[in-house]
């Protein structure tokens, strides 16, 4: 199996290459190592995939030559975009359009005009359901993203879903539900935390810290999109992807408090515009197609990115 990974310096991407290529997958990866978070972490990434079965492309989605880039794929895993809920908004939204939407239809066009269309995998998000309609939320229920960044991604999904209606272009979209682990962004919550747990400085808190999340491990993630690379699905399908629990910022606060053995320093700010009040999912569709369950739990995951974090260099 050969594959082409969009967004391979990133948080997720560069995890799952180091996945595929621990399985005998050839990769070729894609990034542009865009400035949104420090490139130097991105390129720390990349550095640390370090195998030969492994080849990186610096490029653009909206720019490069695809037609190149995916001669030879099987699978392409999407996951290059402009991520983050709370930036959505104001002048930003242009990148987000860029990356999340005009990105995906060009890379959806070049596919389907491949001699071998290859399968497609979507990083599709949570925050296409906004606030939901029900809990746990199930695919069939209809999305309402709160965030001008929840709507682009819907639209990438769309994007899929239609190129596989109209051209028979085999795609299958992931809706991940807050990914944390080692590599996290910068700018998500639990990165944030631990950093400031170990270093002593404040934290800041959007709203009560009472909205609920439900945290995936990245290795689950990563393990969902395996799955989802290498098992039969119909064409143009959807599947929630989540850690299985609800809990609230506060639950989270404590858990990093008593991991690391301090009390966190916390700055409550107003409700971040864009923010949803929770997030659970309904698993049942992936379990039943793909035979896939999350393992990790909270605080296994948490230890694991808090080790992450204390043997990176103070500047990350
Ligand atoms: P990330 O920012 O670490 O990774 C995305 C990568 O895409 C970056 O390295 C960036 O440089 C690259 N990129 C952006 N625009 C590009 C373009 N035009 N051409 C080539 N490369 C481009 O983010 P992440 O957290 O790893 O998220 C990966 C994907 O998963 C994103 O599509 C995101 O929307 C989605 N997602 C993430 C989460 C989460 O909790 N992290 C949850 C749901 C969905
Ligand atoms: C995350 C990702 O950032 C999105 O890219 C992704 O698409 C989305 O998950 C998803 O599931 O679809 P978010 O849930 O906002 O979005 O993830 P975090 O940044 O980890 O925030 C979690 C919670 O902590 C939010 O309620 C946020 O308001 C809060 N938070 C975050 C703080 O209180 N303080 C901070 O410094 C950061």
């Amino acid at each position: 199996m050969r594959a082409l990974v969009t967004g391979a310096a990133g948080f997720i991407g560069s995890t799952l290459v180091r996945r595929l290529t621990d399985e005998g997958v050839g990769v070729v990866g894609v990034d542009n190592l865009s400035p949104y978070y420090d490139p130097s972490l991105k390129r720390r990434n990349l550095e640390e995939i370090g195998s030969a079965a492994f080849r990186f492309v610096e490029a653009d989605l909206n720019t490069a030559p695809l037609a190149d880039l995916l001669s030879g794929a099987d699978v392409v895993f999407h996951l290059a975009g402009q991520p983050g809920v709370r930036g959505s908004w104001g002048r930003t939204f242009d990148d987000y359009v860029s990356a999340n939407i005009a990105a995906t239809q060009r890379l959806l066009e070049a596919a389907r005009e491949s001699d071998d269309p290859p399968l497609i995998v979507y990083a599709s998000s949570s925050s296409v359901y906004g606030e939901a309609e029900a809990y746990p939320t199930h695919e069939r229920l209809a999305p309402q993203p709160r965030s001008p960044y929840g709507v682009t991604k819907l639209a990438g999904e769309h994007l899929c879903r239609l190129y596989a209606a109209n051209y028979g272009l085999h795609t299958v979209s992931l809706r991940f539900f807050t990914v944390y682990g080692p590599r996290q962004r910068p700018d998500m919550a639990f990165t944030r935390f631990l950093r400031a747990a170990v270093t002593g400085a404040p934290i800041q808190v959007y709203g009560s810290g009472e909205q609920v999340r439900d945290f995936t491990f990245v290795d689950d993630i990563v393990d969902a999109l395996f799955r989802a690379g290498t098992r039969p699905t119909a064409p143009g399908s959807v599947y929630n992807v989540s850690g299985g629990g609800s809990h609230s910022v506060n639950d989270v606060l404590a858990l990093v408090e008593q991991l690391v053995g301090v009390a966190l320093t916390v700055e409550r700010q107003p409700p971040a515009r864009g923010d949803v009040s929770r997030t659970t999912a309904d698993i049942a569709a992936i379990i039943r197609d793909l035979d896939w369950s999350p393992r990790v739990a909270l605080e296994a995951g948490l230890t694991a990115q808090l080790d992450w974090v204390r043997s990176q260099p103070p500047s990350r």
